[in-house]
């Protein structure tokens, strides 16, 4: 089983990232060969200065290896290490209509936040889709809200078969040029709360970071947005980030008692106040991820040793990609 995901570099990682993405990276890499790559090339369409875009791929690949992924074991590559992908890009471009990528709920978001609408923007998925297709990735783990791109790739995936090669069976899905993958999203986690209870996003400046100062993380805990529920009464569990957010930083049997507390009212303000809480949520916070920041501090003050890791991946990447564009350069025509 090939195994492929990517991350844009395109911004500071936050927990978001890690529960909904990475962890999932970590624990698949066990199960098939996986690839994983650093979006730089995506992440153009909103880092626009190359200095600090450079940094960002750097600091991305970083918390990756922090967080758990393993190079030895992982293939762990820099998308724009691979130019065949700017070209299967272009190749697929010319088979896909305007219509998918005018309904895309990625781009519809992202213009009703204030984005221009460039078309790189506009073309998004369909770089995602040859990031995809390039490597015959079977399965894609990602988030919920990269769901619509995967959709969108199968369909397109099947088209370009239909296209170029005779007889192919769009039922069975065998037997084409491009394989076809099958999306992975974990419902459970598939969404972390913001701070202000929207879904936790890097432009929405509602994150708590993973990589960030303790007071930083600190000062990010502390402004999770709640009610006016008073200490001693019980809380409300519906459209609390912070109560969602605890179930996700800590385990199920830890989570059960905290979840008691919450419910149960009259206990002592100290403790059963949301002040209480969020110190709770700080406390599993630092529990969970002060191992992976520490490694990350010592990464990011080696970045030869980063470099040679990502080179180190794209020459594996690109074993990977070379007989997949081969085979369509061939039956475009090329
Ligand atoms: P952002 O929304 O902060 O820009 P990205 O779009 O770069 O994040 O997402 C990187 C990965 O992290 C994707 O696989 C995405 O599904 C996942 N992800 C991002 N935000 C969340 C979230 N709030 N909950 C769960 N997964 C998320
Ligand atoms: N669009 C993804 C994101 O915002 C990143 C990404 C780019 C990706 N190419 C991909 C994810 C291919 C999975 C597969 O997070």
């Amino acid at each position: 089983m090939r195994i492929l995901s990517g991350v844009q570099s395109s911004g500071r990682l936050h927990i978001g990232n890690y529960y909904g993405a990475i962890r999932e990276f970590v624990r698949l890499q066990e199960e098939g060969e996986a690839l994983y790559f650093i979006a730089n090339l995506h992440a153009l369409n909103s880092v626009r200065d190359g200095a600090r875009a450079r940094e960002l791929t750097l600091e991305t690949a970083a918390a990756f290896i922090a967080l758990g992924v393993d190079p030895a074991r992982a293939t762990l590559f820099r998308q724009s290490d691979i130019p065949e992908v700017a070209e299967l890009y272009w190749i697929l471009g010319t088979v896909i209509p305007m219509a998918d990528l005018q309904n895309a709920h990625s781009y519809k978001d992202k213009l009703a936040h204030g984005a221009a609408p460039d078309f790189g923007l506009f073309g998004y998925p369909v770089l995602m889709a040859a990031d995809i297709l390039l490597y015959d990735s079977d399965v894609v783990p990602v988030g919920r809200d990269q769901r619509q791109h995967l959709e969108l790739t199968i369909d397109w995936a099947g088209k370009f078969n239909r296209q170029y090669v005779p007889g192919y069976d769009s039922q069975k899905r065998t037997g084409g040029l491009l394989k076809v993958p099958a999306a992975r999203t974990r419902d459970e986690t598939a969404s972390v709360p913001g701070r202000d209870g929207q879904k936790m996003s890097k432009t929405y400046n509602n994150t708590i970071d993973l990589f960030g100062t303790d007071k930083e993380i600190e000062k990010q805990i502390k402004s999770v947005k709640t009610d006016s529920t008073t200490p001693d009464a019980p809380k409300p569990t519906a459209d609390q980030p912070l109560y969602e957010l605890l179930k996700v930083v800590f385990s199920p049997e830890e989570f059960a008692a905290i979840d008691a507390k919450w419910r149960e009212g009259g206990g002592d303000p100290k403790t059963h106040g949301y002040g209480a809480f969020k110190q709770t949520l700080l406390d599993g916070y630092h529990a969970t991820f002060d191992p992976a920041r520490k490694r990350y501090a010592e990464l990011m003050n080696d970045r030869a040793e980063l470099e040679r890791l990502l080179q180190q991946g794209a020459q594996k990447a690109r074993a990977y990609a070379a007989p997949v564009i081969s085979r369509v350069r061939g039956a475009v025509g090329l």
